[in-house]
Parts: C-alpha cells; structure tokens; sequence
C-alpha cells in the first residue's frame, strides 16, 4: 500500500474560490481499504452513550470501522470495550445486540469471556493435550486500546496512539454539550432504535448532515406536505414549519477541528421543538448563550463516524462503513431521562414524521446515495463541484459569534438561509486528507 497524494481527490484553495473533491474518492475499493486503516483504525470513534450500559454486566455491540466491538460494564461498574472477536479462530463472541451478561461464551468451540473481556474458560482444557507455551498465552478478548467519555458519550479508539479524547474533540464539544445537557439527569437512548442501510459510500451521510443545500429539492415532497398541514390538510399533529419563513433565517457553519464540523440556522418557531416546554429549567441552569443555540436547529458531525442532529429532535446517527459502496446507518432518538410522557409522546411523533427511516426525510436522502453512487462510478465525471457554495462567504463569517460560544474555527459563514452554503464538509475533507496523507507507515 502506498500513502495517496491527496492533491489528486482534493483540491483545497479556498482563496482561489476553489474546493473540489474527485469522484473517485466515492468509488475506488483501494481508498475505502485505506480509510478503514488510516482513519477509523487510528482515531476516536463514537460507540455508545453511557445511559445505555447502566447496570453491572450490560453490555452493547457496536463497530468502529469493520471491526465489531463489545461496550460493556464489568462487574465493578467500570466501563471498558474490547473487539468483539473470540481469541481462538475468530469468531464473533457476542452476536445479540445489547442485554445484562456476567458472560459471553463464543458459540463455535465454547470459549467463555467475563464482562472484562477476561477469558474464564477454555472448554475441555484438560483434556486438550496443550503444551505449557499455550498455557503461557493471553486468550482474553483483545482490549480497545483507548476508552474515554464526554459528557456520557462513550468513545473507543482501536489504536492507543491518539491524543486524549477532549483535545480530539475540541471545539465540537460546545455542540455536544447543545444535545447532552438538555435535562438535569442527562440524555437517554429511546428504546429502540432504526437500523438501515444504503447502497453509497459512507461519506455520502457524513456530508449529508452538513448539507442544507438539498433540503428544498430533495425533500420537495415533504416541504409541499408541509404547506398543506398548516391550512389544516392531513396530519395536523405533525410538526407543522413554515418554510416560507426559513428563507431569510440568520444561519451558518463551523469548521471546528480534527474534521469536526456544524451547520446551524434560527429557529423562527421554537415552540414547535421537543425541548421548548422544558426552557425555564434549562436556561437557568446552562445559561442563555447554550439555552438559545439548544433552541436552534443543529447538526454536527464528529469525524469520522457520528452526525449529531437537533433539527427535529435530538438524534444521533452512527455510520458503519462496509464496502466502498455499501454502508450501514444507526439511528437513535434522545430523550431527557424522566421527560413527562406526553413530551416524550410529542418528541417520537416529530422523529416519525421527518427522520425515521420510514418517514418523510430518510428515504429521499437514502435514494439520492444510490443514485449518486452508481453516477459516480461511471466514466465521464471527475471532479465534482459540491463544495464551493458559500466559499465567497468565508472570510470574516460568524466572527463575532465564534467569540460568543468560546469556540475558535479555523472557518465558518454566516448569512440568510437561502445562501445554503456547503462550506461545512471542508472540515471533513481537510481532515481525511491529512489522515491519509500520512500512509501506512505513521501511526498519528
Ligand atoms: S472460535 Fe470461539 S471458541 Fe472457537
Ligand atoms: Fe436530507
């Protein structure tokens, strides 16, 4: 393998007005084997939050890259997370996706782990005729080699030479702390949660989050049912915006770091969001810079594996690559722990209705992956031009309110909706390119 010269699938000149990325980037098998190494295998990913693995012994089944990981509390309550994959011939260990287990015994040959990832039992032992060298090995679950939180957000990194995780999450956590300190107790996972996948590259839904470009084209449909909700047509329980008003809603983006990034605009009705009856509580007790920019419609992304969306109600989506043309998405809903039932009621119905993989929004954004991929892998197109509107909007942008927040980005627009600047996703490609930049020699 050879490290790529990124120049070829990036080309970053801002000053000049130009950021292009080539198609190929979206296509060839050689770059995704390379991502899954010099990207997912050498930074933090997200896993799990830690409301989900409360008790002792509980335990999820997560990914980081193509590698299956087990998140889980020992039995002293501590929280650690190991590859999910048994030490004799490899088989994966635990295949449910969450429950309570003291235990997990690899259903090939018998082989048991404890909730450390600690091997307990080797099945038949005695009798196997095994030499002292094999006596002599570990056979404990290989351990992921860095575990750390924010703010109840669980984070594993397969590789142990990585910065402390607050210094990799950088200015991103101010819009972290927008989602996980909406309510006294924390956040939790709704139960249950959508699973789906598409037929396009993982970076198709790394962009689309950051991406307010397609929303009036591609979810056309749902903006027109909007319309007819608000003169009283069909589900008038649904959450009813007027897009008409969004056009000329103050708005922008953040490039914040290590290839984080967030897109945000005014909200021009708050009281149609999930948190609006819970304002009093939460102003007084995060202050009104956090409480207004909770009440606005957000969504950031943690590079390389999480989009975190506030812009119907609190979400997180977790991106599993599988191939350079097939990924895997995980959908969770957030909710305050102890919200009244009928918030929580009114927060599943807005999930429903636009973000659920059955609603109004994911299918369409799903259906333009799939086209997008099969186009991108044709002959003819070469560099793309999705990534230079709002570039003119750069220099200067949300200065000022920058300064607000505490947060210090390298770039960021500000201005009316309708500029739907697609500035966000250069804090991705300026990351993926200096990751892989690196090659497979260097580990940082
Ligand atoms: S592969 Fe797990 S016990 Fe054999
Ligand atoms: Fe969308």
């Amino acid at each position: 393998m050879h490290a790529y010269r990124t120049p070829l699938y990036v080309d970053d000149r801002p000053a000049d007005g130009v950021f292009r990325v080539h198609c190929d980037v979206y296509t060839d098998p050689a770059l995704f084997e390379l991502e899954m190494k010099l990207i997912f295998e050498r930074t933090w990913n997200y896993l799990a939050l830690e409301s989900e693995i409360s008790n002792a012994n509980d335990f999820v089944t997560r990914y980081i890259g193509r590698t299956p990981i087990i998140v889980s509390r020992n039995t002293k309550g501590e929280i650690n997370a190991y590859i999910n994959a048994c030490r004799h011939k490899g088989a994966t260990v635990c295949r449910l996706e969450s429950g309570n287990s003291r235990y997990h015994v690899c259903p090939y040959h018998g082989w048991a782990y404890d909730s450390s990832g600690k091997n307990v039992d080797i099945k038949d032992r005695k009798s196997g005729a095994y030499a002292q060298a094999f006596d002599a090995d570990n056979h404990d679950l290989i351990p992921v080699a860095r575990v750390a939180s924010y703010r109840g957000m669980i984070f594993g990194s397969l590789s142990a030479d990585v910065p402390d995780l607050d210094e990799h999450l950088g200015d991103l956590k101010f819009f972290l702390d927008l989602h996980m300190e909406q309510a006294p107790q924390g956040m939790e996972v709704i139960p249950g949660r959508a699973w789906y996948s598409y037929r396009g590259n993982w970076k198709m839904q790394a962009e689309n989050g950051n991406d307010p470009y397609h929303e009036t084209s591609t979810h056309g449909c749902f903006v027109a049912i909007q319309e007819r909700r608000l003169k009283g047509q069909g589900n008038v329980e649904g959450r009813q915006v007027d897009w008409k008003k969004r056009a000329a809603a103050d708005s922008g983006t953040f490039e914040l770091g290590n290839g984080h990034s967030s897109v945000w605009i005014n909200c021009l009705e708050p009281e149609k969001r999930a948190l609006y009856p819970l304002l009093d509580e939460v102003r007084s007790r995060v202050g009104d810079v956090k409480a207004d920019w909770m009440l606005k419609q957000r969504n950031a992304f943690c590079f390389p594996n999480l989009q975190i969306a506030d812009h119907v109600v609190p979400q997180l989506r977790v991106i599993r690559p599988i191939a350079v043309n097939h990924t895997e998405l995980r959908s969770y809903v957030l909710a305050p722990i102890g919200e009244p039932p009928e918030s929580r009621a009114a927060r599943l119905r807005q999930f429903e209705d636009f973000i659920n993989p059955c609603g109004f929004a994911t299918p369409d954004d799903v259906a333009m992956f799939g086209e997008s991929q099969i186009c991108l892998g044709s002959t003819g197109l070469d560099w793309l031009q999705a990534h230079e509107r709002g570039i003119a909007a750069l220099p200067g942008g949300s200065r000022g309110m920058a300064e607000m927040l505490g947060i210090n980005p390298p770039s960021a627009v500000r201005g009316e909706f309708e500029m739907q600047p697609e500035t966000a996703t250069h804090a991705f490609f300026r990351e993926w390119s200096r990751r892989m930049e690196q090659g497979p020699g260097r580990k940082t």
